[in-house]
């Protein structure tokens, strides 16, 4: 099945995660409906907390089945959760502490032991979850994704070599900003999505988000995102689109 791509530019960072947090009720929605559980993978970053924000809040905290919601996580940042550079820790405060999901559904990634013991631990923690045969990949309802203006995404930074991994579903790498240890998802899990956004705000980002969606073949980390089976969808405000063409947005297109 082929992937398809959706591109959506919203006025300013507040309508970016209002649309995204809309994105969020609808999929878990779907999947509670569906399949009794809605499964979420969050990212870190900045531009997401706003998100978090608000569907901690009316009119998302009583309509998103939290209850039937799990959480992972995209990436983390091998620090405490105390340390505001926590994945877990900013997802905790904007989002977490005020909406009803179980304690037991949601799956931080760990930070304290030596990163790849922490990377197998997470995967271990996953295939608890999913309860997969040996080769295949978990299925996500939903992925929410960041971009860097290095056109990083995840913990998947250019030129390292977690951007090829093809077997494990979680590494550990070093690098980023704040330059960390880090574990991360790899590509071939966020390809088995059901449903990957990215979220881009900001007209610091317009660069890379014009080479990602517009440019030549790039060996860019986010440009290997492709849902094998799912949708695409690139959620940008208006500043970060501002270096499109002006027919790229409100397209359905298969993905570049
Ligand atoms: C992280 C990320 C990372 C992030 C981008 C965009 O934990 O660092 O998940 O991939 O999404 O760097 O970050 P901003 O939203 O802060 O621009």
């Amino acid at each position: 099945m082929t992937a398809e791509s959706q591109v959506r530019v919203e006025s300013d960072a507040g309508a970016l995660a209002l649309a995204a947090a809309g994105i969020l009720r609808e999929a878990a929605r779907d999947a509670a409906q569906e399949r009794e559980r809605f499964v979420l993978a969050l990212s870190g970053g900045s531009t997401p907390r706003a998100l978090h924000r608000l569907a901690s809040q009316e009119p998302f905290l009583s309509t998103v089945p939290w209850k039937q919601t799990h959480i992972f996580w995209v990436d983390e940042r091998c620090v405490p959760p105390e340390d505001p550079a926590s994945n877990y820790g900013a997802a905790r405060k904007d989002l977490l502490d005020a909406v009803p999901i179980p304690q037991g559904q949601v799956h931080p990634m760990p930070w304290q032991a030596p990163a790849r013991q922490a990377a197998h631990r997470y995967a271990g923690e996953m295939q608890g979850f999913f309860r997969l045969k040996q080769g295949a990949f978990p299925c996500f309802d939903l992925i929410f994704l960041g971009v860097g203006e290095d056109g990083h995404t995840a913990s998947l930074f250019p030129g390292q070599a977690s951007v090829e991994e093809t077997e494990r579903w979680v590494v550990a790498v070093k690098g980023g900003n704040p330059d960390l240890r880090r574990l991360t998802l790899t590509i071939p899990v966020l390809n088995r999505a059901r449903r990957v956004v990215f979220l881009v705000s900001g007209a610091q980002k317009a660069p890379v988000v014009k080479t990602l969606l517009t440019g030549p073949e790039a060996p860019l980390p986010a440009r290997r995102v492709r849902p094998v089976g799912g949708t695409l969808t690139w959620l940008l405000d208006r500043d970060a689109a501002s270096l499109l063409p002006g027919d790229t947005a409100h397209e359905n297109r298969s993905c570049p």
